[in-house]
């Protein structure tokens, strides 16, 4: 079997994936037209041609731009339709969305729209194509504590829609502390808690958001590289990160995939998984993350098994829920001819 066919085989969850990152220049295009909306951008190819990033920064600009198109229920669903089409290709057999509600408010969009559409989504994902799914609303950590308590107010009749928080957008500059107050309501309220951390900024974020916000899991997290004793304290609790390599790249966290650091995190007993963020912009959903990642570091069938198993064991689903999916990632790696 070949590498690609080998890593589509896995059975994989993913957990770092902006629904809103999805959006891919054709439907952009086909929404804008449907909604009345203009776009900045003469054509697919242009807007293709556009996605060149020097930064996060530069990348959440065309970001939030992009999601302008986005209006209604029918929007929404079909945007994550699309998704797990292409997750079901991929080998993911559950996936835990994030989405940001903040940036479809402010147009205009309310909560309740966005969180019917990707709802009925999933509903129809698990239906028609076997796949599970979880949704992760993020406050957008650029704006105030004020306003993720106002949005907070607005998920507090659907709280049990969803699955947890996170915390996602310009992160230097924006630590994790600034939202402590709300993560302890959060966490109150019975939600699971994750952050975005260590993608651009320090070590001290990391630390900030396993200990003042208690995330289960760290997204990106791959600066904690640089301080040993987050590396261990990583290690001994077993911390999930959800790294990206496809993006870290395209937001030049490291020049080239060679230069990745996660096959060091994976050696040093981190659970690592991989994911793919905002595949419609950085260029590939999850198994071409794999491929990329596997190629260019050289990692091995075995350490591919062993990032699927992580992405499973760090999923939020119940152990009899994650069990059948083990049982048969075992399968596929007891009947590799390279493995064994
Ligand atoms: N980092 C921060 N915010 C984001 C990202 C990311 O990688 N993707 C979408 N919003
Ligand atoms: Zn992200």
């Amino acid at each position: 079997m070949d590498l690609m066919a080998f890593i589509r085989s896995l059975p994989k969850a993913e957990l770092h994936l902006h629904i809103e990152g999805t959006l891919e220049p054709e439907m952009m295009f086909d929404l804008a037209r449907r909604n009345g909306i203009a776009l900045p951008y003469a054509s697919v190819e242009a807007t293709r041609a556009a996605y060149a990033f020097s930064d996060l920064q530069s990348f959440l600009d065309l970001y939030y731009a992009g999601a302008a198109v986005l209006r209604h229920e029918r929007d929404f669903y079909e945007l994550a339709m699309a998704y797990y089409c292409r997750a079901a290709e991929d080998g993911v057999v559950h996936a835990e969305l994030f989405f940001d509600p903040q940036t479809h408010t402010a147009r205009g969009v309310s909560f309740e729209t966005v969180l019917n559409g990707l709802e009925h989504a999933g509903r129809d994902a698990r239906e028609q194509l076997g796949i599970s799914s979880r949704l992760i609303l993020c406050f957008l950590r650029h704006l105030s504590e004020a306003e993720a308590f106002a949005t907070l107010e607005d998920v507090r009749p659907h709280l049990h829609r969803i699955q947890g928080v996170g915390l996602d957008s310009s992160e230097v500059g924006h630590p994790p502390s600034k939202f402590e107050r709300v993560f302890s309501v959060c966490r109150d309220l019975g939600l699971h808690v994750v952050a975005h951390a260590g993608e651009e900024g320090p070590p001290a974020y990391i630390w900030e958001a396993l200990g003042r916000l208690r995330a289960e899991r760290i997204d990106h997290g791959v600066r904690a590289l640089e301080d040993p004793a987050l590396v261990a304290r990583l290690a001994r609790d077993r911390v999930p990160l959800t790294v990206c390599p496809l993006s870290n790249v395209k937001l030049r966290v490291f020049p080239t995939m060679a230069q990745h650091n996660l096959k060091v995190l994976l050696e040093q007993g981190l659970r690592i998984t991989l994911n793919s963020d905002d595949p419609a912009y950085f260029g590939g959903y999850l198994a071409q993350n794999f491929l990329a990642a596997a190629e260019a570091l050289d990692l091995t069938r075995g350490q591919l098994v062993t990032l699927a198993k992580n992405s499973l064991l760090a999923s939020f689903v119940t152990v009899a829920e994650r069990a059948p999916w083990l049982d048969r990632l075992e399968q596929v790696a007891a009947r590799d001819p390279v493995l064994n």
